[in-house]
């Protein structure tokens, strides 16, 4: 892959040598400086506490710099179109990493730089996530063989999990009001994927259906950023049925973990019981940010371990 802004740009071997990598840094530790004299350039229109901190500390202990840019400082604020900030950025640095309100314009950037693009969410993928995600469950199943559950809005997150679970041939059931699943079009895409993967995608309605073979059961808030116009319809839509609780938990296998890829708003997508207890991986999960993020840099940026 030259460029890593939805899962689908990657191969499964890629996908498979990323996440394999990430969990070996996990257990052995870093070592070395694979990237040492590379500079990665994070521009920021959102706030972020893990993509921002995981990525900046990766690229720190493999040995890189970064550059962290808030949109609202560059000239992209005044206009400047980001056409040309992508070019001349890729004259300064190796590689971009970008959390944009519009996935349009980080494909804008990527067609105009010459030094790999990484997505740092956007309001249709968070691929990065979507790669912690399945480390933390690959290191918590042993391996590939679990379930996994997501229960709630089929925001960014949904969809970059979705299309890791199909290539990766996880099986994978999804339950939103159906006026939130993606469009028809974009489902049989995924359920295809699965398919020649030897797995299965399911959608319902019904969470109880969803959750019922789960290892992992993955929320993430009702209200994405960006979306808060939405907010009291989007409650109204979700609450009470598609709230991850104690009493979904006992629908799914005894030893079913809870998965969320934060913030929380607990009381809404879930309750805190659940986030509390001894269920709740999500604290490894975040941690897997960084894991990921370092073994997906030294991927893109062709170093060697
Ligand atoms: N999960 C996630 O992307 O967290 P941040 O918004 O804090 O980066």
């Amino acid at each position: 892959m030259r460029h890593f802004l939805q899962i689908l740009d990657a191969s499964r071997d890629e996908l498979l040598k990323i996440i394999k990598e990430a969990v070996r840094l996990r257990k052995t530790g870093y070592e070395g400086e694979p990237i040492k004299g590379k500079i990665v350039a994070m521009i920021f229109e959102k706030p972020s506490t893990r993509t921002r901190v995981s990525f900046t500390s990766a690229i720190l202990k493999l040995g890189g710099e970064v550059i962290y840019l808030p949109a609202s400082e560059l000239q992209l604020a005044r206009g400047e179109p980001l056409k040309d900030t992508a070019r001349v950025l890729s004259r300064y640095v190796d590689a971009l990493v970008a959390r944009l309100n519009r996935h349009s314009s980080l494909e804008e950037i990527a067609r105009h730089s010459s030094v790999p693009v990484i997505n740092a969410l956007t309001d249709l993928h968070h691929p990065c996530q979507a790669l912690a995600d399945i480390a933390t469950m690959y290191e918590h199943a042993g391996g590939l063989g679990f379930n996994v559950s997501y229960v709630g809005d089929c925001g960014n997150v949904c969809r970059s999990l979705l299309q890791i679970c199909a290539l990766l041939g996880i099986p994978i059931s999804v339950a939103s009001p159906r006026k939130y699943w993606p469009a028809e079009q974009e489902i049989q895409q995924y359920k295809t994927l699965a398919l020649t993967a030897g797995s299965r995608l399911e959608f319902t309605e019904d969470p109880e259906e969803a959750v019922a073979a789960a290892d992992f059961i993955y929320t993430d808030v009702f209200v994405s950023m960006g979306m808060e116009s939405e907010y009291e319809a989007r409650i109204r839509d979700f609450l009470p049925r598609y709230q991850v609780s104690t009493r979904l938990f006992e629908k799914a296998r005894p030893n079913a973990k809870f998965m969320h890829c934060m913030p929380i708003r607990r009381g809404e997508e879930v309750e805190d019981e659940v986030v509390e207890s001894g269920r709740s991986i999500i604290f490894d999960q975040a941690e897997y940010r960084m894991h990921t993020s370092a073994a997906l840099i030294v991927h893109l940026l062709g170093g060697s371990r």
